[in-house]
């Protein structure tokens, strides 16, 4: 299963768009999954952009905090099963739980977030375990999306789940942790994925703004950055008998819009040869 984190804003967008396939052959992926809550500036993600990020090879969309900050998303999510908003929000449209179905294996898709620092939403943990207890009937590959701020939370929340899921990938801080394992129990876990976006920013969104509300107390008008653009996500290879996990493999690769060939050459080593099937232009104004 390949992994690509918080794809934020503009930047984020077109790094995904260019490099899906690429990262999907470089793994050799079966399944990929994106986090697209900042999608849309950094606000959200719209439906329109929802359905690009689907058409560029991403098979299930999860969220958290920002998933309801684009109206027009509320409607979508009812329709879209695919997207996923954390299942723990007590009650609003969509769902946090997807199984998917492929080439016969069928698996999980969870997305849950943390209190700690966050919304008072229901409680994570025992929503975890309401969930498990009907999702592991039909399958025992269960990829969980934890979107959570604090790391005690969210390390709490693989040993609530350790044996009992295939992996646990965090989100939400936009920074990669190097602290991936799989657990004697065959659980994957990496802390934060980290983010798909512009890195000179301040988690994503321009410096300037995000400094002067530290500076002043005011609130300011945020954008999302668009220098030095990485795409980021962690790797897990599965066992998809027993459910259990292979592997766990972070990564984070360069992406220049001005050299999208170079970027390509930089990941897989080679350029490949063949035509992209989607379009990706980028023809919406929103950053
Ligand atoms: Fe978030």
């Amino acid at each position: 299963m390949l992994f690509i984190a918080d794809i934020c804003g503009k930047a984020g967008r077109q790094a995904a768009a260019h490099l899906t396939d690429i990262l999907k052959e470089k793994f050799k992926a079966d399944f990929v999954i994106a986090n697209v809550e900042n999608a849309a500036g950094g606000f959200g993600v719209t439906p329109e952009m929802s359905r690009k990020i689907f058409a560029y090879g991403v098979d299930v969309q999860t969220s958290g905090n920002h998933i309801w900050d684009r109206m027009a998303i509320l409607e979508y999510i009812d329709q879209e099963p695919r997207l996923l908003r954390p299942d723990n929000y007590p009650k609003t449209p969509g769902s946090g739980v997807y199984i998917a179905e492929k080439d016969g294996v069928k698996m999980a898709v969870v997305n849950l977030m943390g209190r700690t620092y966050m919304l008072n939403i229901d409680c994570p943990f025992k929503q975890a375990t309401k969930i498990l207890s009907s999702v592991s009937k039909e399958t025992n590959i269960i990829f969980v999306d934890f979107h959570a701020e604090a790391t005690s939370e969210k390390q709490a929340f693989l040993y609530h789940l350790d044996s009992r899921v295939s992996a646990i990938v965090g989100t939400h801080t936009h920074v990669q942790t190097a602290d991936e394992f799989v657990t004697e129990n065959g659980t994957a876990y990496i802390t934060d994925a980290g983010m798909t976006g512009a890195y000179e920013s301040v988690i994503g969104m321009t410096i300037g703004p995000s400094l002067g509300r530290f500076l002043t107390g005011l609130p300011k008008r945020f954008t999302a950055a668009s220098n030095d653009v990485k795409i980021a996500g962690a790797v897990v290879s599965i066992d998809t008998k027993t459910g259990k996990a292979l592997s766990i493999q972070r990564y984070i690769y360069d992406f220049d819009i001005e050299k999208i060939d170079e970027s390509k050459i930089a990941i897989l080593g080679y350029l490949p040869k063949r035509e992209r099937k989607v379009d990706i232009s980028e023809d919406d104004n929103d950053n």
